[in-house]
């Protein structure tokens, strides 16, 4: 693994996260939550992956500026979300100044790493869930583990992050795909940025197969209740900030994968 993953995503998301927020305002803000880039899939309220979210506590990993939280709080949740990103997490808490929210306070944003969420006890949380967040920029082993932690027992635990279909295909060709990455290379997907300053940041992703998220869910005590691999539409993607994506590509593989597991009432170990 990349050294100092962590803190190198940090620091590009830091610089990144005005650029992101004014890229991706129309799929962002709107309230219908969409899981992810926007390939044409439909949002939370077609999809209830969260269901009915009155009167639970609720963890966002990797919330960017706020809009699920503001969404999930303004829907009667209290919701702690937090990200590696210092301004993204200022970018959050002055979205949701700017939205009435009710009880106020019930949306709280707080800087951390995914993969250490010893701010909170166990079983603090009836859902955690990340859309397009922090899944795809941690130690996967590491994160769930936290996560089934903080759960608390029947909770719920819900991300989307690209398929690793998605991963291994160029994002050129209007009638062909080239495929640029081995399915089971699992060494990380770096970036690196040149900023106006002369400064540079690098960026970090990671890649699994699908064996590589179910394991690791599995050995951090959760079940998967569904994963969704949603068809795109065609006006939807043509509407999405993300539509430079070739529809060709979004039309003949997953892009968006959207996982739903739960923390069992009893241990997995005594089930079996
Ligand atoms: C693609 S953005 C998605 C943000 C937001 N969920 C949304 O829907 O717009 C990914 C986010 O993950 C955050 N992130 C990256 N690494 C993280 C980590 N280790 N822990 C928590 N958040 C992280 C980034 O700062 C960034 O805000």
């Amino acid at each position: 693994m990349t050294q100092n993953y962590v803190a190198s995503n940090r620091e590009d998301w830091n610089r990144e996260a005005e650029r992101y927020q004014e890229r991706h305002r129309a799929n962002l803000v709107g309230g219908n939550g969409l899981w992810g880039p926007v390939f044409g899939v439909p949002g939370e309220s077609e999809l209830k992956v969260l269901g009915d979210v009155a009167g639970k506590d609720i963890l966002e990993l990797g919330c960017g500026g706020g809009q699920w939280a503001v969404r999930l709080a303004r829907q009667g949740a209290k919701v702690v979300a937090q990200d590696i990103s210092d301004v993204q997490v200022e970018l959050a808490r002055k979205f949701a100044a700017g939205i009435e929210i009710v009880p106020p306070g019930s949306a709280e944003f707080r800087q951390g790493n995914a993969e250490d969420l010893g701010e909170w006890d166990d079983g603090s949380f009836d859902i955690v869930f990340s859309n397009f967040g922090a899944v795809g920029f941690v130690n996967i082993e590491v994160c769930f583990q936290e996560v089934a932690r903080v759960l608390r027992p029947g909770g719920l635990f819900a991300f989307s992050w690209l398929s690793p279909f998605f991963d291994c295909l160029s994002d050129e060709g209007d009638d062909q795909l080239e495929i640029v990455r081995p399915y089971f290379d699992r060494s990380p997907m770096t970036a690196e940025s040149l900023w106006p300053d002369g400064t540079r940041t690098l960026y970090v992703q990671f890649h699994h197969t699908f064996g590589d998220w179910q394991a690791a869910l599995f050995q951090a005590g959760l079940l998967v209740t569904a994963v969704l691999e949603l068809e795109p539409q065609r006006d939807r993607w043509r509407e999405s900030t993300w539509r430079n994506v070739p529809w060709y590509k979004v039309s003949m593989v997953p892009s968006t994968t959207i996982w739903q597991a739960r923390k069992p009432r009893v241990p997995l170990d005594q089930i079996f």
